[in-house]
């Protein structure tokens, strides 16, 4: 019988990455439904009932989603991160749960460093500020957004320090990235910080004040991971001790507007989380997320399952 695979985001793809996802679709017979900027987390619920497989970016699919569920056998979060699937409850139904690791990340990486300019050009308003040529950054977690931010750093004359205990010292030092052997060491050494870590129970409010308390004069914190990773009330109680330090996040933070106001310049936040939101990157992704499914269900691959 024809598969049915639901795309569901809120923020949508490009059209472009649609219609990629649809052409596909339709050359494997597969039936597409699309459901973009839907306003209410029960419209996934409901729409999930009878697909057999879905597409999402940061929907939320809640165990509600998946208890709903009748038909579905395969959920693919077309990206990186999957802190928004609750893959406990796909497991218990023998769902499998994919993301399209690497698909977006250079596009993350790319609005890191555009926030990093942002910040070090004094938010383009005219005023003296400095360059990122000759700046230590800090690669906290170097998986694939990481190795693209080392990438595009050497070509800005920065020196590349990481720290990832996951992560072989070999290839980092492959990669032209100095290891650090400790967390600290890092944010000592670093003008920049970018963060890469995944939210995972073990990360939650990792970035705490005793971590950002070592930061170097001046240093900047650049967020294009999650806002879970970093502890916030330490953030709030080191920007109000050290004007010198600055944090930019494309994950507001929940005190975000209240920060925004204490902080002025010291922060910044995107008004929508938008690492991933380029042409590219919906293709990248949304076309490895619709092939990922297509070889699930013709040859049983399961490569990129993360509820294994
Ligand atoms: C990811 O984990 O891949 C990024 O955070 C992108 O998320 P998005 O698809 O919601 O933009």
């Amino acid at each position: 019988m024809e598969k049915k695979v639901l795309v569901a985001t809120v923020k949508p793809f490009a059209s472009q990455a649609v219609e990629e996802i649809k052409s596909i679709c339709s050359k494997k017979g597969y039936e597409l439904i699309l459901m973009e900027k839907y306003p209410e987390q029960n419209d996934l619920v409901k729409a999930v009932k009878n697909v057999d497989a879905l597409i999402v970016r940061s929907d939320k699919v809640t165990s509600e989603v998946i208890e709903n569920s009748v038909e579905l056998k395969v959920v693919v979060r077309a990206g990186a991160g999957y802190d928004n699937l609750d893959c406990d409850a796909a497991s218990r139904k023998n769902i499998i749960c994919m993301n399209t690791p690497g698909q977006n990340s250079n596009a993350v990486a790319e609005l890191a460093f555009g926030m990093m300019l942002y910040m070090a050009r004094s938010k383009f308003n005219g005023k003296s500020g400095s360059e990122l040529k000759g700046k230590t950054i800090g690669i906290h977690a170097y998986g694939n957004v990481g190795l693209n931010i080392a990438r595009i750093a050497k070509g800005f004359g920065m020196k590349v320090i990481a720290f990832d205990p996951y992560v072989d010292n070999a290839k980092m030092v492959a990669d032209g990235v100095i290891p650090v052997s400790n967390v600290e060491e890092l944010y000592q050494k670093s003008d920049y910080v970018s963060l890469h870590l995944p939210s995972i129970p073990a990360t939650q409010k990792f970035v705490n004040y005793k971590l950002i308390k070592t930061l170097k004069k001046d240093a900047t914190i650049i967020n294009t991971a999650r806002k879970e990773v970093v502890c916030e009330d330490s953030l709030i109680e080191i920007l109000t001790e050290r004007s010198d330090l600055k944090y930019a996040s494309d994950i507001a933070p929940v005190k975000a507007e209240e920060m925004v106001e204490k902080f002025g310049d010291q922060v910044y936040f995107t008004p929508k989380k938008m690492g991933a939101q380029t042409l590219e990157a919906n293709v990248n992704a949304g076309v490895a997320a619709i092939k990922q499914i297509i070889a699930y269900f013709e040859k049983g691959d399961t490569k990129f399952q993360v509820n294994k």
